[in-house]
């Protein structure tokens, strides 16, 4: 009964300009190990869930990127959306796709661009979750220990009396607060960042949409009888565009009341943010990193470079920096304004086209 959705429509534009909207960085291998994140996702989840199982939804532009780079995978298991929505339609649609394939279905979500090295405490994680759902209509996330006050995850809160092992209730969910209450929830202790993993059966997930997302719900469910038939193109062409645009973490899971957390046990990183790349690439924080060019420097640390194969970059009294290289575009950005490349991503687009 185990199944997989692998959430691949994101256009990563923090990752500007290797990451364009045309090939975003999931179909990218950032971290220069031989696989794209998406194919590095794909086997992660083999291990334990059957391959016809897993399901990936993406937006229909990237549908013949997906099928190049998962020859393992049938057409029928991916899913092209015609519009961007972000996650919360994508979910419900799968999960009514799923039940009704099988009534007793468990669900894994699962991004496509996050960095886990240990696939199997990974495994066994995700296994402890799908028991507790098929017992009880629950939504398990999996929580990780927060370092800094960041505003670009969601967090939960924890029931402070509780046992520290195993899955445990969420007070509250919280996705992407300001600095200052990230801040305050810091020093409160309690709290875990959101992986963005979640783990219920399609059961419960789809009774909390027709809870907290009436609307979605009814628009979809209308097309029950022809999820998986030859009419389901037409409905999805027509009904999907129609849904609103609002992510998982604000249409579920800020509201729901049955959310359990399990704090992982691996090591995570969400490879948001060229700073996100350059601590996982980096032996050690003096050093710079150097994707595919050569390299000489002096007084230069800390630095992220991306360059086209083989050229030569010489560095002086730079440091902690972010140098990208990509065809037409040459950017030199500090790594302390990572987060504003979304937005000169969507000037540049603006000015020139594309991006
Ligand atoms: N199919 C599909 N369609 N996938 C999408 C869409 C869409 O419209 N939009 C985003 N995705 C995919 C992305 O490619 C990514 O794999 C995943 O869904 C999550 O989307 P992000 O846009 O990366 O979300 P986020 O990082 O801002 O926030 C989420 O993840 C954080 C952890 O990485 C939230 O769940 C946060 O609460 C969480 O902390
Ligand atoms: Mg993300």
């Amino acid at each position: 009964n185990y199944y997989a959705i692998l959430m691949a429509g994101g256009v990563g534009s923090r990752f500007w300009p290797v990451s364009t909207r045309e090939y975003p960085k999931q179909f990218h291998d950032l971290l220069g190990s031989g696989h794209t994140l998406i194919q590095k996702t794909f086997n992660r989840l083999k291990r334990f869930i059957p391959a016809e199982n897993i399901y990936v939804l993406t937006n229909e532009i990237y549908q013949d990127l997906v099928m190049e780079q998962l020859p393992e995978i049938d057409k029928s298991q991916v899913i092209p959306e015609p519009a961007m929505r972000n996650t919360g339609p994508c979910i419900l649609y799968a999960a009514l796709k799923i039940q009704k394939q099988n009534p007793d279905a468990l669900m894994l979500v699962a991004p496509s661009d996050h960095w886990i090295e240990d696939e199997e405490a990974f495994k066994n994680d995700v296994t402890l979750c799908f028991e507790k759902s098929k017992s009880e209509s629950v939504l398990c996330t999996l929580g990780i220990k927060p370092t800094f006050p960041t505003t670009g995850y969601g967090y939960i809160e924890l029931e402070k009396e509780e046992k520290e092992e195993g899955l445990r209730t969420v007070k509250q969910f919280r996705e992407k607060p300001d600095y200052v209450t990230a801040q305050s929830f810091l020093e409160q202790g309690n709290f875990l960042w959101n992986a963005g993993i979640f783990i219920w059966s399609a059961r419960t997930i789809i009774d909390a949409f027709a809870k907290y997302q009436p609307e979605m719900y009814s628009l979809f469910k209308a097309g029950i009888p022809v999820l998986n038939t030859e009419q389901e193109a037409e409905f999805i062409a027509t009904h999907y565009p129609q849904a609103e645009n609002i992510s998982i973490d604000y249409a579920i899971l800020e509201h729901a009341e049955t959310t359990m957390v399990l704090l992982a046990t691996f090591d995570w990183n969400d490879l948001g943010t060229w700073g996100a790349l350059y601590d996982e690439l980096a032996e050690n924080q003096r050093r710079n990193v150097v994707v595919n060019g050569k390299f000489i420097s002096q007084d230069a640390v800390g630095n992220i470079i991306h360059v086209p194969e083989g050229k030569l970059v010489v560095l002086d009294g730079l440091s902690d920096y972010i140098i990208v290289d990509k065809e037409e575009v040459l950017m030199i950005v500090p790594k302390s304004k990572e987060q504003d490349i979304k937005k000169i991503r969507s000037v540049v687009g603006e000015k020139f086209g594309k991006h």
